[in-house]
């Protein structure tokens, strides 16, 4: 009897241990945007990829939608190391101190996905990722949303139609000067919060690829959607670095090759999710779709040509030039 509960003690005192060495790592992912969406159907398939392929020993909690943290929150929250992975748009970056990274919110400064796939899938964009190291950041991967379309209660068509209406934007010095330069008054808003300051008025308009738009509803209080082109809206995929350079080697690997699975899979589905999201808009029959003939995109490009010309200082002479070089594309010569 003595013996059987000398055995049973000790089989209750390894247990945690057993225990501890079974517990998964946590990798918990925190974004803003709906799960039907690009990065959310891409969060979703890197946890499955993750999980699967380390069997069980990581556990992606992927957290949708704002549940965990609103756009600035997020960045300090990964910083600190509450949350270890995020997929913040490119325009989060700046806020950050890496200026370089708002290169991507310049008017028209991809004309197409070809153009941008060769900044993001070459080196210019994998120079721009090793610039977050020293905020104790990780780059992984570059993920896709798309072209963002302009949206308000009236119909805008030509840069006057924007006069004196309050835009919404990200907290980006060149998104805001964008929207100086059409001649609308600017306004940052969380993501999250976008819905309702459109719904009460607080601001008129806003600016976001089809997918974003629809998934949050906003056309339910929009009239009127342009499709633009304007400018891009993607991702940067980041992790903590202390904990992914802390990780066990293998499990690194492991997860970075779920990683570039997943990015392939983001990138494949962007476009699809966008076309199907504007025919979802257009479906509703709330919202009147208006698509910018040639000439008037142009008006709007030469409009927002100084953008690109008074932004340069800031961003980074170096970067603008590289990003111009490797798309063959300046629109800042219009
Ligand atoms: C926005 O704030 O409009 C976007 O960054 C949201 C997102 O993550 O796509």
């Amino acid at each position: 009897m003595k013996l059987f509960s000398i055995a049973m003690a000790a089989t209750f005192a390894v247990m945690p241990l057993v225990a501890m060495a079974q517990a998964p790592i946590v990798i918990k992912f925190s974004h803003v945007v709906a799960l039907d969406t690009p990065k959310g159907k891409a969060a979703e398939y890197f946890k499955k990829l993750a999980e699967e392929r380390t069997k069980g020993k990581v556990k992606v909690e992927v957290y949708a939608n704002s549940a965990l943290y609103k756009d600035k929150e997020e960045m300090e929250a990964l910083q600190l190391g509450a949350v270890q992975m995020l997929a913040p748009s490119l325009a989060k970056f700046g806020p950050l101190g890496a200026k370089e990274f708002e290169v991507f919110d310049l008017p028209f400064v991809f004309d197409n996905t070809a153009e941008l796939h060769k900044v993001t899938q070459g080196p210019v964009g994998q120079g721009l990722l090793k610039k977050l190291e020293p905020k104790g950041i990780v780059g992984l991967a570059y993920w896709d949303n798309g072209f963002k379309v302009m949206s308000a209660n009236k119909p805008l068509k030509t840069v006057a139609d924007f006069k004196g209406l309050k835009m919404r934007i990200q907290s980006s010095k060149v998104l805001d000067q964008q929207m100086r330069d059409l001649g609308a008054i600017p306004q940052v808003i969380a993501f999250s919060e976008v819905y309702q300051a459109l719904q009460t008025g607080v601001v008129d308009g806003t600016e976001n690829p089809p997918s974003n738009l629809y998934t949050q509803k906003m056309h339910e209080v929009q009239k009127f959607v342009t499709v633009s082109d304007h400018g891009y809206l993607g991702y940067a995929v980041i992790v903590n670095k202390k904990f992914w350079e802390g990780l066990p080697a293998d499990i690194r690997t492991t997860l970075e090759g779920a990683m570039k699975d997943a990015t392939v899979y983001a990138n494949d589905i962007a476009k699809k999710e966008n076309d199907d999201a504007l025919e979802g808009v257009r479906k509703s029959g709330k919202t009147q779709i208006i698509t910018l003939t040639a000439d008037e995109r142009k008006a709007w490009k030469k409009a927002l040509a100084g953008v690109h010309r008074e932004q340069q200082g800031r961003i980074g002479k170096e970067t603008v030039e590289a990003v111009y070089k490797a798309t063959g594309n300046d629109p800042s010569k219009l």
